[in-house]
Order: structure tokens, then C-alpha cells, then sequence
């Protein structure tokens, strides 16, 4: 008989539509959800207002340690912490352009993957992150590796951005997102990978209630 989905893991590159596939896909199964990307995003948040330059590892780490994160608001969207609550900032270039490389710092990804264990020991819910197959959850349920082209999933960061009213050139955006994605599959702690048993999909030319209708059908009749 097949066991019943309660765990499971979407990883993938840089914009393969990994947060909303997955906030879409908690909420189609009843589930909690949780992006772990926006909790090494506030510690690159902290690391910018607390002046740590981005190659400073014991203090990011320390900086991790002592500032538990709060996620709050719907779909886990904002993180409090130091007593902000930080939501669209997380978003901003300043951080975008910093935090794959602070979350290269092994121990931040230490105290974030202790936090991110415990949110999922209570079960029903999908976790996104790029290790969450591979570190964070390898016994989950059902693990999904999504991919889209770089092209394609530049293209999508450019319009969010443009969305944002942020100017900035298309082939920019390519370049960064190859950028983050050489720095997140290269580094040695917790590289960018599908784990071995992980499910891949690619998303080009599917909408996002294609994506969500497919992994929907997988936790029915598991492969
Ligand atoms: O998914 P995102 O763009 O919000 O993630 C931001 C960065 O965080 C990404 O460049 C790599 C890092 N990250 C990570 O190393 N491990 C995770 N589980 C989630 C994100």
C-alpha cells in the first residue's frame, strides 16, 4: 500500500516557480508551507543592517544563532526578527545580489536547517528550499526537483522585478540568475542537487496550475 504523503520537498534553481507551485500546492492539500529561501534571505538582511560583510562566516554564524527567526503572515511570507518584520524587502536587489552567497556560511545553514526541522516535525507540509531533499528532510514523503530554462526562469525575475517598478535589463537578470545558480550548485556545504530519489520536473511551457495539477496527481498514486 502506498504510504500517505505528509512530508514533502520541492528543490530547484534560481525562479523555476518553486515558491509559488509550492505556497499553491500547500494550499490545494491542506498544508502548512514554508520558503526556506526567505530565511537565509533575512539573515543576508541582518548581515546588510549589522554591517557584516558577506565573507565574515563566525559572525554570520554568530548573527544566525542569536537571532531566532519569527515567520509569520500568511504562507510564512514575513520573518520577524531583531524586531523588524520583514517582508517585500527581502526582495530587494541588495539582497538578492548577497544572499546565495551567505548562504554558503556553513554554519548559518546549520542553525537554519535546525529551525527548518523543526517546523516540518509536525507534519502536512511542503518545504521549498535547495537542500531540502538532499539535508533538511531526506526521509520526506515526496521529493520534487523542479527546472525551467535559465532563460526562462530570467525572464520570470525580470517581470517580478519590472512588476516591483525596479528598471534593470533582461540579459542583467540572466547573468545574475546563471550567477547564483553556479554559486548555489558549487559550493560545499549543501550544493544545489536533486537528490537521488527526487522526482525532476521541468516547467518549462506548463502554467503554474499545470505544475501544482501534476505534483497533486503524484501524491495521489506515488510512482
Ligand atoms: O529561493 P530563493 O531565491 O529565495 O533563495 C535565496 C537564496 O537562499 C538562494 O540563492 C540560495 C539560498 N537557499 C539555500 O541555500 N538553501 C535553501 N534551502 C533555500 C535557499
Amino acid at each position: 500500500m502506498a504510504r500517505e504523503i505528509s512530508v514533502i520537498a520541492i528543490d530547484g534553481p534560481v525562479a523555476a516557480g518553486k515558491t509559488v507551485v509550492g505556497r499553491e500546492l500547500a494550499r490545494a492539500l491542506g498544508f502548512g508551507y514554508l520558503d526556506t529561501g526567505i530565511m537565509y534571505r533575512a539573515i543576508t538582511w541582518l548581515a546588510l543592517n549589522h554591517g557584516i560583510t558577506v565573507d565574515d562566516e563566525t559572525s554570520l554564524g554568530e548573527l544566525a544563532r542569536s537571532y531566532p527567526l519569527g515567520l509569520m503572515g500568511e504562507d510564512c511570507n514575513q520573518v520577524l526578527v531583531d524586531g523588524h518584520t520583514l517582508g517585500p524587502e527581502l526582495r530587494d536587489s541588495t539582497v538578492d545580489r548577497n544572499v546565495s552567497i551567505i548562504s554558503k556560511a556553513p554554519m548559518v545553514r546549520r542553525e537554519l536547517v535546525a529551525q527548518q526541522r523543526t517546523t516540518a516535525a509536525q507534519g502536512k507540509i511542503v518545504m521549498i528550499g535547495r537542500d531540502i531533499g538532499t539535508v533538511v528532510l531526506p526521509d520526506a514523503d515526496l521529493k520534487v526537483y523542479l527546472t525551467a530554462s535559465p532563460e526562462k526562469r530570467a525572464q520570470r525575475r525580470w517581470q517580478e522585478m519590472q512588476d516591483r517598478g525596479e528598471a534593470v535589463e533582461l540579459l542583467t537578470v540572466l547573468s545574475e540568475t546563471i550567477a547564483r545558480d553556479e554559486i548555489d550548485s558549487g559550493r560545499d556545504d549543501s550544493p544545489l542537487k536533486p537528490a537521488d530519489d527526487a522526482w525532476e520536473l521541468n516547467t518549462d511551457g506548463l502554467d503554474i496550475q499545470q505544475v501544482v495539477q501534476k505534483i497533486v496527481d503524484r501524491t495521489i498514486s506515488p510512482k
